[in-house]
């Protein structure tokens, strides 16, 4: 991956197909506009250097492929998938839809999946390998709680969410693309962002435990947790920060931008 940063957007149950169509009527001029400038002076601030992400909600899908799909540096997925690609499973989405409509990411473990919908971490470990085995790839989400910080276990929880993450994935997909998107779980939707001495020392311990789980430590691992366009370029500047996984500050096209640029 070298130097490159990848911004993604976690739309989690926000817009409708419409809302969709007009943030990216508004997003994508802002994209070519920024590109034409570090065109003319040289800059370094080429979004075409960068990789863009949308994680909308399913019935969006059609209205982000559509909008998409004569760009090259921006992609999508979905938030969720079920560990099959289809079956009697009321109310899932399915890895080879998300395919089928030109997606390319699978978000996996997001919290709020493992909190609210009881995701546990044998699917994750299903969920990653689904997408991999049908050529998508999957951006797996980890972190601890208040609760575990506070116990000493950040290490331990990120580890544990890894390890189950990744260990389905088969020798012969072991070099796909996949991303790591650490969020600690007091930092989502709060406001409270992780110091940059959290930020560090966790994403320095995922790098080295991606090394011990046989992952290469170019795997990009994305900070995620109250993002914004005030604290994007410190914690951007932060060794082993890939990118961000963002959420409310992501939903205005000219915050996203900012975040981007
Ligand atoms: P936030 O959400 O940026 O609103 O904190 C991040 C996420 O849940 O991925």
């Amino acid at each position: 991956m070298g130097n490159e940063k990848i911004f993604a957007a976690n739309w989690k149950l926000y817009k409708n197909p419409q809302q969709t169509r007009d943030f990216f009527a508004s997003f994508l001029p802002l994209i070519e506009k920024n590109n034409q400038n570090a065109g003319t002076h040289g800059s370094s601030s080429a979004t075409s250097t960068k990789k863009i992400i949308f994680f909308p909600p399913a019935v969006n899908f059609e209205a982000t492929g559509q909008a998409l799909k004569n760009q090259t540096s921006i992609q999508w997925g979905a938030q969720n998938c079920w560990i099959q690609k289809e079956g009697a499973f009321t109310g899932e989405t399915s890895v080879q839809t998300v395919k089928d409509l030109g997606g390319s990411w699978i978000l996996v473990g997001h919290s709020e999946r493992r909190k609210l919908f009881s995701e546990t971490l044998e699917w994750t470990g299903q969920k990653v390998k689904l997408s991999l085995e049908l050529g998508l790839s999957p951006m797996l989400c980890i972190g601890e709680t208040l609760e575990e910080r506070q116990a000493g276990r950040t290490d331990e929880i990120n580890f544990q969410q890894l390890k189950a993450g990744l260990s389905q994935i088969t020798p012969d997909l072991k070099n796909k693309t996949l991303a790591i998107a650490y969020e600690p779980v007091w930092a989502i939707g709060t406001g409270q962002v992780a110091t940059p001495e959290q930020v560090k020392s966790a994403h320095a311990q995922i790098k080295k435990f991606l090394t011990q789980l046989g992952f290469s430590e170019n795997t990009p691992v994305l900070y995620g947790g109250s993002v914004k366009p005030e604290n994007a370029k410190e914690l951007l500047a932060i060794p082993n920060v890939d990118g961000f996984l963002v959420g409310g500050a992501s939903l205005e096209p000219q915050s996203f931008m900012k975040i981007i640029c």
